[in-house]
């Protein structure tokens, strides 16, 4: 049994009331035991039978769900900063990807490159990301874009969720782009994706989620819909990445369908946003996505007003969004999107859990869920995304085992309360 303790704020995150409801708790105590959580509340109110538990003390910091990355795109080889420059000096994503860049590109690269080296360089990135307080992510296939890539990128997640501790959630997103070779032939890799891909994943259990980019360089609506549709019969659930360029139906589709997520919405419409809200489908804002390809943010407070719920992930991805600093995000969030900080939190804590269906097990600290939590040098929520650092956490911790701690002299004292 543990007990932590000296614990300035607490946010449970629990998913009762509205987007800014994170029920904090001042001077709080967490009690968890064999990677489950046990008791949390005021440590005024803790039971004696738990006053016996090791004590960790927090250091008088912030206290949050192990926060959940619910949208990358996190194995891929090589870059595209010269692509980064284009776009500065004018050209559109489009153009970019009509002259052979883009996703092809990263998809020439990717599979040019081996499973150990695309395995090696996504866990280098986990390693980051969990140093940032994030335990859960989502990471999504899209660069193979042929049938052993595709097996190949679902294989390298399988073996890195055995290798290292962050929990991770494969997606499966052959319906990227049409690849080159396919260019005079949609059907045919529409077909290859129903008929052969899909069917394998489901034998080896390589994903939960099958995404499709909906978009008019991509896949249409209908397209997407006949392979959702696919993969559901096959025990795969539903995400798409909707309404992000232009607007194409995208949010439409998922309400219809009953996805778990539509994912960037900076183009969808107001119809299409409250029929998600309606059919209970995460809207997921990536606002790195839409700052690094200079478009107007979401308008992620509509959609809350709108009754959605709205999670915040960072599309690491390398195009769109080379980051994967979700604190980041979240702070974006707040500035671009005017979300509270409490609204951004819940966004990628336990909404982001049920973007990606682990909401029983991960995204609040309640009794009975997994003992997954940072420890944050800040006082509380609003200050941590107020004042934007390279690096807030201290510790993280997944199934009740410290994984990562950050090194003493890192630490500034910021979580005193009433530090100037
Ligand atoms: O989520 N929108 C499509 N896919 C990615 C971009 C991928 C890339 O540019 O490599 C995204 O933004
Ligand atoms: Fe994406």
């Amino acid at each position: 049994m543990n007990l932590l303790e000296n614990i300035s704020q607490l946010a449970t995150c629990r998913p009762d009331g509205g987007q800014g409801d994170i029920h904090t708790i001042a001077d709080a105590a967490l009690v968890w035991d064999a990677g489950t959580i046990r008791w949390v509340g005021p440590r005024a109110e803790l039971p004696s039978e738990y006053l016996a538990a090791r004590r960790v003390d927090a250091g008088g910091g912030l206290v949050i769900p192990g926060l959940v990355d619910c949208h990358t795109h996190l194995a891929f080889a090589g870059w595209r900063a010269e692509e980064f420059e284009l776009r500065l000096r004018g050209r559109s994503y489009f153009e970019i990807a009509a002259a052979g860049g883009g996703i092809a590109r990263t998809m020439r690269l990717t599979r040019a490159a081996s499973e150990d080296e695309l395995a090696a360089r996504a866990h280098g990135f986990l390693r980051e990301m969990l140093a940032l307080g994030v335990t859960t992510v989502e990471c999504k296939s899209g660069y193979g874009l042929d049938r052993d890539h595709e097996l190949g990128l679902l294989r390298v997640y399988a073996a890195l969720a055995r290798a290292q501790p962050v929990r991770l959630v494969p997606t499966f997103l052959g319906a990227h782009v049409v690849p080159p070779e396919y260019r005079d032939d949609r059907a045919g890799y529409l077909s290859l994706l129903t008929d052969e891909l899909l069917p394998a994943i489901a034998r080896e259990r390589l994903a939960t989620y099958c995404d499709v980019f909906v978009e008019r360089s991509a896949f249409t609506v209908e397209e997407a819909r006949r392979l959702l549709l696919a993969a559901r019969a096959l025990g795969l659930g539903a995400k798409l990445h909707a309404d992000q360029l232009s607007a194409g139906g995208g949010a439409e589709l998922a309400a219809e369908l009953g996805a778990a997520s539509a994912d960037h919405l900076e183009c969808a419409s107001d119809a299409g946003i409250a029929a998600m809200a309606g059919a209970g489908v995460v809207a997921v804002s990536l606002p790195l996505a839409s700052l690094y390809l200079g478009q107007s943010p979401a308008p992620a407070r509509r959609w809350i007003e709108a009754g959605a719920a709205v999670a915040v992930a960072t599309d690491f991805n390398p195009g769109s969004a080379p980051s994967y600093h979700l604190p980041f995000a979240l702070t974006l969030a707040c500035i671009l999107q005017r979300m509270t900080p409490a609204e951004a939190l819940k966004g990628a804590t336990i909404i982001a859990a049920r973007a990606v269906g682990l909401e029983a097990t991960v995204g609040s600290l309640e009794p009975g869920k997994a003992a997954d939590f940072a420890i944050l040098d800040a006082p509380d929520v609003e200050h941590w995304l107020y004042h934007l650092r390279a690096n807030a956490c201290r510790t993280t911790v997944i199934a009740g085992r410290p994984e990562w701690r950050a090194s003493a002299a890192k630490s500034s004292g910021e979580a005193a309360p009433g530090s100037p």
